[in-house]
């Protein structure tokens, strides 16, 4: 990827929004603040967890490219990041991942129940702020989408035949579990802004979420657990069937489809067995397939941002598609 397009880091996709950045972190801190001790415990360890506040820059990025500059819009930034954090913590449970951004994770550390319950404090914690806005459109934006994900979610479960799940499946799912947040975001960003560039922001994080998934399941296959934060070839452990993997089936001799079969077969596949795995789906064009993808739905992207004029918010966001594509966790 690196040799087509250059390399944004996040602090330069940051710059811009870094001082609202900064008062999110202390609005999130504020909104889910609880007196109850488990829930109170839970929410420290989480504020420890550092994640890249990657959907609060969207929504700051695109509030300044479409010329807002309210200051509500660092609360909203900031429960954009809480729909994200409750997702997140439902999401470990559901995936039974017992790391996340370095950290262990609330089913892991606490329990799956307290992970369940925490994930609905969160995001109900989210809609109070919401209401107390007292705006119907953000609330009616973040209602959709949130109900979207986990349609995505359920997608991910019902995934059945694992060796020939249709690639136009996969797209319905990442665009549902992952990109309808990051375009809800960008969307909330705008609200104020003409229909025409508060569409082109939606369409664009749309399909920035699109190339932001795939490169998350690319990393699963690639990166190391100690760069991402999260354990590596989880997804495969996991019986989870992404791009590379769906590409690379289809490039796949009988040897190498029954070595995955094998894998899709067993209820707790060695370590050795997803290494082969993953070996013969890069053999098979797999990840190189998923990052072209990648690209091509960056380029959708970027064509969205010409709706907006020119400003250092709207190069931030195109900065922003290449270090989704091509980010180090
Ligand atoms: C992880 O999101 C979940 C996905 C949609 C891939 P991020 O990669 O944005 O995670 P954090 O918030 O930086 O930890
Ligand atoms: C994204 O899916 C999670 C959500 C959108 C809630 P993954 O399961 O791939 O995310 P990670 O890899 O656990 O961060
Ligand atoms: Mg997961
Ligand atoms: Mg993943």
């Amino acid at each position: 990827m690196s040799q087509q397009i250059a390399r944004a880091s996040l602090a330069d996709v940051q710059q811009p929004v870094a001082e609202e950045l900064e008062r999110v972190a202390l609005e999130l801190r504020r909104i889910i603040a609880a007196d109850f001790p488990i829930a109170a415990a839970v929410n420290a360890h989480l504020l420890r967890m550092k994640g890249k506040l990657f959907r609060p820059t969207l929504m700051l990025l695109a509030h300044q490219a479409a010329g807002g500059a309210e200051p509500r819009a660092v609360t909203l930034a900031a429960v954009v990041e809480l729909i994200h954090l409750a997702t997140l913590v439902h999401d470990d449970s559901v995936d039974h991942s017992a790391l996340r951004r370095g950290l262990p994770t609330i089913n892991a550390l606490f329990s799956h129940q307290i992970a369940v319950i925490m994930g609905d404090y969160l995001y109900s914690r989210a809609i109070i702020e919401l209401v107390r806005l007292a705006d119907l459109e953000p609330l009616r934006v973040f209602a959709r989408v949130t109900n979207e994900m986990t349609i995505g979610e359920m997608r991910q479960l019902e995934a059945h035949d694992k060796l020939s799940y249709p690639e136009a499946q996969y797209d319905e799912l990442i665009r549902a579990k992952t990109a309808s947040l990051l375009s809800g975001a960008c969307e909330v960003g705008a609200l104020e802004a003409p229909l025409a560039q508060r569409e082109a922001l939606a369409r664009f994080g749309m399909r920035l979420g699109m190339a932001f998934q795939i490169a998350d399941d690319l990393l699963d296959y690639t990166a190391a657990e100690a760069v991402t934060g999260k354990p590596s070839g989880l997804d495969l452990k996991e019986h989870k069937v992404t791009l590379p993997l769906i590409a690379a089936l289809g490039a796949m001799g009988p040897a190498d489809r029954s070595l995955v079969a094998e894998l899709m077969a067993a209820p707790e596949p060695s370590d050795e067995l997803v290494a082969g795995v993953i070996e013969r789906v890069r053999a098979a064009g797999g990840l190189d397939y998923a990052r072209r993808r990648a690209l091509e739905l960056a380029q959708q992207a970027e064509g969205e941002l010409e709706a907006l004029p020119p400003s250092r918010a709207r190069d931030a966001l195109r900065d922003s598609i290449t270090y989704a594509v091509d980010r180090p966790s």
